[in-house]
This record gives structure tokens, C-alpha cells and sequence, in this order.
């Protein structure tokens, strides 16, 4: 049987450039070789598509990997993906293994929608709206699931009306999180403990999106959940407990890829029907929002036991030591496995713009 030609993306233009290129990585070496054969695109964080066939990702400073700027190019259209001398690169489905924006939030997804080629992961929708918290957020609450009070800032609202904006943000008590609606890898989120604070942490998270988010600090554990499809059922993995250490406050850039300090309980110790509502939730989050092929879909669990949705991610971290791989090895599916069971189920997916 011929294999079918997967192209892996990778790099992209979001904040999450260098994870993607370890995601990718990792994806290279453990797709199964018998059933498929993997060719490497990369997209520099300028934008640009590389032909990452004969050449490796570089190394920066703080070394992690990278698209490099001068590869060479590729000619990507409606038409399909061609090399620079316009011959085709054949591919029958493609992985972008993108995080954030042009990546995870349905642009890449409308591109292949409309140049016919078949794709892992959520479709154009559903990318967006998981990847905007504000548009997100709503359509939980609206599926009867909790999630954490909190206001939208715009910039130019900041800008123009600062006292108006504080009395809004005053209003939620603190400590609050400010979050850009649309980033990841913690990036641009502060906890701020009191007025004096506010403004700092706005500008830091409107350097990434011009929209952010103020939220009352939900006070509890962070409890995970990945959810796969496998033969056009959603599934629930067993969950995992992410739990930071200080002098971390809370789960930022550092602890997440740097230091090392962050410990995953998985599965998470748990009382069974928590658990067991924890993962109808990451059902219903998947299904609110149209989820396809995989989705991490994140939880506060508060003292109380409230089960507070945080949010949804489309293409989560997706390392061998990633939590949704790991929560998925758990379950009982190796990583391989679940490369295999995102593609085939990409093959049999149906386009996701009606006509
Ligand atoms: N309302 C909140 N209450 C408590 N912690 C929060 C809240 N919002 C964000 N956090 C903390 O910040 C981290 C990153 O926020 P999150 O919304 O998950 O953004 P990202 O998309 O960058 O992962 C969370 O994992 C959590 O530790
Ligand atoms: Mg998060």
C-alpha cells in the first residue's frame, strides 16, 4: 500500500514558535514509518514557508529551536504547496503542529480548507473561538459549564478611558489574572494583588493582544484533561494535576518549559465522581466549541469543588513529556499511537465549511 505523504508544520508565527519546533521534533521520530512518510515544513516567525526537507531547525542563545529565515522558500496557494521551482510536494494530509496565532486559531485551517488538503485538529471555528478566551468563554457558560468572573479590556478603551477601565477592574476584588485573549505558554498573564499593579500588567499583556482579559483569581487546583478523537467518538483521558512550587505563584512561562519545577500528578488524586465530572466537562467544553481530532481542555478545581473551565486548547503542547501525551500514555495509547489516530481520523473527517 502507498504510504500517505503527511506534512508536518511547524514553527510558526505566535510567541509558542520554539515549542512547536520540539513538538515537531519529537513527531518526526515516532510516526509510525510503515503506514506514513513525513516531510517537514517550517514557517519562520516572520511568516515565511521553508522547505525543511534537507535542512535541520537552529539553535538560539538560549537553545531552543528555530525555522531558519534563509531555508528555502515554498510557494504555498489555494492551489496546494509547491517547491520553489513550482513542482508540488504531493502531500495527502498535513499536521500543523502550530500553537497560537496563524496557527491554532483557524487562519492555517482556512488555507487548507480552502486548498482541499486534509488536516489534523479542529476546524476553522472551532480554532478561532478556542483560541479567543472572550468569544470562549460565553458559549461554555452557555453549555451550562463555570467558568471564572472577569471583564474584557481593549486597548484603545484603556488608552482613552483609564479611570473608567480601573473602576471596572476594582469592581472583581483581588487578586485578579491579566491574560491576553488570545496567547498561550503564559505569556503576557500577571497575578496582580492590588490597584497599584494594574497598569503594568496591562501593558505586558497588550504587548501580545490588544484584547486581554481580567479575571477574579480562581483559587484551587489546576486539573487537566485531554480529550481524542478515536473512531468519531470523543474520549476523555484519565486527568492530570499540574501543581507549581514557589517561588512561583502560578503556572508562567518558567514553570511551564524552564525550570523544571513544576510537578504532573498523573492521574490526579482525586475523589472518583469529581473525576468523572471533571471529564464530562471536557466533553461538553469539545463539543460546545466543535472540537475534531484533540483538544487539553484545563480546569480550575476550587475548594469547594466548583469545576471551573479555564480554557480549551486545539494543538496543545505536543512533546513525548507534553501533558497530552502523557495523560493519552496513561490512558493507555503511546505517543505513536496517538500520531497514527490523529491522522487517520484527519483522513476521515469531513471538510469543515458547509457548502
Ligand atoms: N482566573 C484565574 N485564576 C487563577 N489562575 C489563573 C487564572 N487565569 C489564569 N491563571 C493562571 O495562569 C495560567 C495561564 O493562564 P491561561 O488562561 O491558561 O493562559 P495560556 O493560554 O497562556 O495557558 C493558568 O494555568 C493559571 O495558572
Ligand atoms: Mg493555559
Amino acid at each position: 500500500m502507498k504510504k500517505l505523504r503527511v506534512a508536518i508544520i511547524a514553527g510558526g508565527q505566535s510567541s509558542e514558535h520554539q515549542i512547536s519546533c520540539i513538538s515537531a521534533s519529537a513527531v518526526l521520530a515516532a510516526i509510525d514509518r510503515s503506514k506514513f512518510e513525513p516531510i517537514l515544513i517550517g514557517i519562520t516567525e516572520g511568516g515565511i514557508w521553508i522547505d525543511m526537507r534537507q535542512q535541520d531547525f537552529e539553535r538560539g542563545s538560549d537553545g531552543l529551536s528555530y525555522v531558519p529565515e534563509n531555508g528555502e522558500k515554498l510557494v504555498v496557494d489555494i492551489h496546494g504547496i509547491k517547491d520553489s521551482e513550482g513542482r508540488d510536494l504531493g502531500i495527502d494530509l498535513v499536521f500543523p503542529l502550530l500553537h497560537g496565532a496563524y496557527g491554532e486559531d483557524g487562519t492555517i485551517q482556512g488555507l487548507l480548507e480552502m486548498a482541499g488538503i486534509a488536516y489534523v485538529g479542529s476546524g476553522v471555528l472551532a480554532s478561532a473561538v478556542a483560541m479567543d478566551k472572550s468569544f470562549a468563554k460565553p458559549i461554555y457558560a452557555d453549555f451550562g459549564l463555570k467558568v471564572a468572573d472577569g471583564i474584557t479590556v481593549h486597548k484603545d478603551d484603556w488608552n482613552n478611558s483609564k479611570d473608567l477601565e480601573i473602576s471596572k477592574i476594582r469592581a472583581l476584588g483581588f487578586p485578579i489574572f491579566i491574560k491576553p485573549a488570545r496567547s498561550g505558554s503564559s505569556r503576557g498573564t500577571s497575578k496582580v494583588k492590588d490597584e497599584s499593579e494594574i497598569s503594568d500588567a496591562l501593558e505586558d499583556a497588550f504587548k501580545y493582544d490588544p484584547k486581554v482579559l481580567v479575571e477574579a483569581a480562581v483559587l484551587g487546583r489546576e486539573i487537566e484533561c485531554a480529550v481524542l478523537e478515536i473512531d468519531s467518538v470523543a474520549r476523555a483521558s484519565v486527568l492530570g494535576e499540574v501543581r507549581v512550587h514557589p517561588p512561583h505563584e502560578f503556572y508562567d512561562f518558567e514553570a511551564k518549559y524552564l525550570d523544571g519545577s513544576t510537578t504532573f500528578d498523573i492521574p490526579a488524586n482525586l475523589p472518583e465522581s469529581i473525576a468523572r465530572a471533571i471529564s464530562q466537562a471536557s466533553i461538553t467544553a469539545f463539543k460546545a466549541l466543535g472540537c475534531e481530532g484533540l483538544a487539553r481542555v484545563d480546569f480550575f478545581l476550587r475548594q469547594d469543588n466548583q469545576i471551573i473551565i479555564n480554557e480549551l486548547n486545539t494543538m496543545p503542547g505536543f512533546t513525548p513529556t507534553s501533558v497530552f501525551p502523557a495523560l493519552w500514555q496513561q490512558t493507555g495509547k503511546s505517543y505513536s499511537q496517538i500520531i497514527t489516530i490523529l491522522l487517520e481520523s484527519a483522513l476521515s473527517r469531513k471538510r469543515s465549511v458547509i457548502r
